[in-house]
């Protein structure tokens, strides 16, 4: 068994009734945020995390996201026989050694069976999760040294999967998987200026305020060992009638460690109206003063 991550599975298949009447028609993971398509800043976090292998998991519906990251030969060749040579160039911007592959989910029974549907691609080597709704700010974060990376080499140093987790308002916690930590002091650890790094006793998805254990919220980046699948197999649908991904987790935590790393910098919920079109401007407002 390997240690090192190479895989991330980024779940595609959701309809995004956030977002309609924007998705009715186009996956929600392929609407703009400037000028690049939303998954496309998810994909280039992995990318600068190390990862070579991004497997989408999604449905019929949603086979233009692969589209997206295959070179298109007809539209290339069009291109440059009209001299667009540096438009051209600029599509190619996937390297040589990474793959973009989609499985399908078939069922939609939820995050957690979204992940296990990547089994046969990850197969026993450790792996990330990456929710295509999150995407991390890239303007101020310097992406090849933050978050995603930190997670990976934190996995490598200590072989314990690895949550991404970010405070929350407290209107806010019932739409996210609350951590509850060992010890409420490591909260008085945080800076926020460095990602930190700990132990967590387990996760509560989707709490009322009054049961919710802490206001750190599970912010879509995981780094699993495959020992995840053997759990995601056996969980049983809870909250929303769904497989949690978060029931598994807290199985994992009773026989391996896992640990939550603090988040840097901030992220946006492109999966959620409001917060796209808040995105959108910030995202519209960098690319045009750059
Ligand atoms: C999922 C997870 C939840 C996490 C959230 C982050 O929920 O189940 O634990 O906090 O993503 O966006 P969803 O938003 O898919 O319902």
């Amino acid at each position: 068994m390997t240690t090192q991550v190479t895989h991330a599975v980024i779940p595609v298949a959701g309809f995004g009734t956030r977002m309609l009447p924007l998705s009715k028609a186009v996956p929600k993971e392929l609407l703009p945020l400037g000028n690049r398509p939303a998954i496309h800043y998810v994909v280039e976090e992995a990318i600068a995390a190390g990862i070579k292998n991004i497997v989408l998991v999604g449905h019929a519906q949603k086979s233009a996201i692969e589209n997206y990251f295959d070179m298109n030969a007809e539209l290339d060749n069009q291109l440059r026989a009209k001299d667009k040579v540096e438009i051209a160039d600029s599509l190619n911007w996937l390297p040589e050694d990474v793959s973009v592959s989609m499985i399908r989910q078939g069922k939609p029974l939820g995050l957690g069976h979204a992940v296990l549907k990547a089994r046969p691609i990850v197969g026993d080597s450790p792996f990330a999760v990456m929710l295509p709704d999150v995407v991390l700010n890239p303007f101020t974060t310097k992406m090849d040294q933050d978050n995603l990376a930190y997670m990976i080499h934190a996995f490598e140093q200590t072989h314990h999967s690895q949550i991404l987790v970010s405070q929350v308002d407290d209107k806010d916690v019932h739409k996210y998987g609350i951590a509850k930590l060992k010890d409420a002091d490591q909260l008085s650890q945080l800076t926020g200026d460095k990602n930190a790094n700990f132990a967590v006793a387990g996760f509560v998805e989707k709490p009322q305020l009054a049961d919710a254990p802490s206001n750190l919220a599970v912010v879509g980046r995981y780094v699993f060992t495959s020992t995840i699948f053997d759990y995601l197999a056996n969980t049983q649908p809870s909250v929303g009638g769904e497989i949690q991904l978060t029931d598994a987790i807290d199985a994992l935590i009773s026989t391996q460690g896992v640990d939550i790393t603090t988040m840097l910098g901030d992220s946006f919920d492109a999966g959620d109206m409001t917060s796209y079109m808040q995105a959108f401007i910030y995202f519209a407002q960098q690319q045009l003063s750059a």
